[in-house]
């Protein structure tokens, strides 16, 4: 019988910190209010494009599967903030990590696009479709923020991760998902003005609104909901869960979610305090730091929730392989900057203006 596994993980961040007092000095916030909302206690500000942020994350992941670009046939990178609207930033980085001739398409499923990339990830290899598919959750969503709205402004970061999948005889991998969306609701978190809607217009600013008691509400209900559904379809008892890796939205959806699918704390990883919500990004580099630290071991019975744009929500639930440690690393690395978080965000407040 033929599985489909993963075999590489790896991140990236970039360096440059936006802290929760920073955002105290260009949006009309405090440390206190983000800190007990959200969770949030700083972010990762890019300095180059989404695509390397995502090349960097690629090539961590080929060497801890032993692997190298060449070796992929398929690239699957979720991400809603593209380098461009064309070509698709998955080619970019086929380009870039030396995968010739290989498939790549970009899945824009907001929040949740890792888990519907990995799941579709999952599909191709076992249907025999693939052998080894390079799926990516990557964004730079900092450019869009604008610091006169503090709901949305101090939630979300840039970065990126990414695994690789394989098949393998080995009965693991992907037990059981679940993707859904709700179109009705598109417009309770959007990014307007960005796409061919507003016509030939150019003179109109990019608008990211968010209703956030009402997308926190959803939230809760459909990553609960779609988690304990996977849970029953992998025929696990609640005691079989080892470790939930939710999308790192917000501490209390996170939380909300534990407690819907009974699960202590220690069995839940969070790493939103220093990374905000990088959206399709979250859940890969909260993987692969599970990983480096030891928090994932052979065989464990892992899930994973998300919740985003679109709306969309999706689960997973997933045996993890053999193997904990990587088969190789990679020196691969962002070009060094000086610049600061506040620096790189600068041409937001001359965009938009200052919040305070
Ligand atoms: C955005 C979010 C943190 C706001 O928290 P909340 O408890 O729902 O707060 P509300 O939006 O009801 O606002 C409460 C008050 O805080 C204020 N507020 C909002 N953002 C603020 C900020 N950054 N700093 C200080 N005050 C803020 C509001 O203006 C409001 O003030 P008022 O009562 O005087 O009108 C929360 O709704 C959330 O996380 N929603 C989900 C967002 C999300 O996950 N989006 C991505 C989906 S994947």
């Amino acid at each position: 019988m033929r599985y489909a596994t993963i075999t590489g993980w790896g991140k990236c961040t970039p360096p440059a910190v936006l802290s929760n007092a920073d955002l105290e000095t260009i949006a009309d916030t405090n440390d206190e209010w983000i800190t007990t909302r959200t969770g949030i206690k700083e972010r990762r500000v890019s300095h180059v494009n989404n695509s390397e942020l995502a090349r960097v994350a690629a090539e961590h992941a080929l060497a801890a599967a032993g692997l190298t670009g060449a070796d992929i046939d398929l690239i699957l990178m979720a991400t809603c903030t593209p380098d461009r609207l064309i070509p698709a930033t998955s080619t970019k980085v086929q380009d870039m990590i030396g995968a010739h001739g290989a498939g790549a398409m970009d899945v824009n499923a907001a929040c949740s696009g890792f888990l519907y990339a990995y799941s579709t990830a999952d599909k191709m290899v076992r249907a025999g479709a693939a052998e080894r598919v390079l799926v990516i959750g990557s964004e730079r969503l900092t450019p869009w923020l604008d610091f006169t709205r503090r709901n949305t402004a101090v939630l979300f970061g840039d970065g990126a991760g990414a695994v690789v999948v394989e098949a393998t005889d080995e009965p693991e991998g992907l037990l059981s998902f679940e993707l859904g969306s709700d179109g009705a609701q598109g417009d309770i978190l959007c990014v307007g003005n960005t796409g061919s809607e507003t016509g030939p217009r150019r003179d109109v600013l990019p608008d990211l609104r968010m209703d956030g008691p009402e997308v926190f509400k959803r939230a809760v209900t459909m990553m609960g909901k779609a988690g304990a559904k996977v849970v029953a379809e992998a025929g696990w008892g609640l005691d079989d869960i080892d470790l939930l890796i939710p999308h790192q939205a917000n501490v209390r959806i996170i939380d909300a979610t534990a407690r819907r699918l009974g699960l202590p704390p220690e069995k839940v990883f969070v790493n939103i305090a220093s990374y905000g919500n990088t959206s399709a990004a979250t859940i890969p580099i909260a993987l692969t730091e599970a990983l480096m630290e030891g928090r994932i071991q052979p065989g464990a019975n892992l899930v994973f929730a998300a919740f985003g744009g679109g709306l969309t929500w999706a689960a997973a639930a997933l045996k993890w392989g053999s193997r904990t440690q990587p088969i190789g690393t990679s020196d691969a690395a962002l070009e060094p900057t000086d610049a600061t978080g506040l620096d790189l965000l600068a041409p937001n407040i001359d965009l938009y203006g200052s919040g305070v």
